[in-house]
């Protein structure tokens, strides 16, 4: 099993995993752009695979219950449902827009979460944010959180969030600083190895076992 740089078994160890990485921003100098994309990069240089998508390819019409019951999802909350099943994880890099999610992100949520089997159940997901402010747009994360873990995402418990980021990325487009650099990284890494152990190890896979703390007996012992 892989594990991280403090750990005992090299990332070249690590079974495939798979990760749709974006960020949830239409602008063109998005600096949640350019942290989803080194974020796509770390996960490369650790043995992941990367589909690295626009927020432009996942954008749709505000959600209407109508349109939804006469024609079901529109092309882009489609596209979003086509790559999350794609994938074993996500990761998302979000503007914090008034303290919260930014509207566009919602959006998409709510579209695609009327998909049945409901794509976000069960995938995990790590959460980033970049802003100007000094908090870096966590309480953004925050919000997004909630409507991600009702719909039975496993939200990573560590967010990152880029303080000062129109001015925190080197000339390569990594981060400058290198602490942080190496934090940011380190989050990526442990993300991973949760990821794929849930995908390759049927010991990190939630077992029902009736009778849970009773003495095993092989006779009555029901374990699912
Ligand atoms: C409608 C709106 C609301 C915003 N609210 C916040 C906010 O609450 N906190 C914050 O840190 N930045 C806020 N910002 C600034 C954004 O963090 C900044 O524009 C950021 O660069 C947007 O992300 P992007 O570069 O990936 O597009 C807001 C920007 C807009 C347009």
């Amino acid at each position: 099993m892989a594990t991280s740089s403090q750990g005992s078994v090299p990332a070249a160890g690590r079974g495939p995993v798979r990760f749709l990485v974006f960020a949830a921003s239409l602008r063109a100098e998005s600096l949640n752009r350019r942290l989803a994309q080194l974020a796509a990069r770390v996960i490369e240089q650790h043995g992941g695979t990367v589909d690295l998508a626009a927020m432009a390819d996942f954008d749709g019409p505000s959600y209407d219950q109508d349109v939804d019951a006469k024609d079901g999802l529109p092309q882009g909350p489609d596209e979003l449902r086509r790559r999350l099943e794609a994938s074993d994880a996500f990761v998302i890099a979000s503007p914090e827009y008034n303290a919260s999610i930014p509207g566009l992100l919602k959006n998409a949520i709510d579209w695609t979460s009327r998909h049945r089997p409901q794509p976000f159940n069960g995938r995990h997901g790590l959460l980033l944010s970049a802003s100007p402010s000094l908090v870096g747009g966590n309480r953004g994360l925050w919000a997004l959180r909630v409507p991600l873990e009702h719909l039975g995402a496993r939200v990573y418990p560590d967010m990152f969030s880029l303080a000062e980021a129109h001015r925190a990325f080197g000339p390569e487009g990594g981060i400058a600083n290198e602490q942080l650099a190496a934090r940011f990284d380190r989050t990526i890494e442990a993300f991973m190895d949760l990821v794929e152990a849930a995908k390759h190890y049927p010991c990190a896979k939630k077992a029902w076992i009736e009778f849970l703390g009773e003495r095993p007996n092989a006779v009555i012992d029901r374990v699912e």
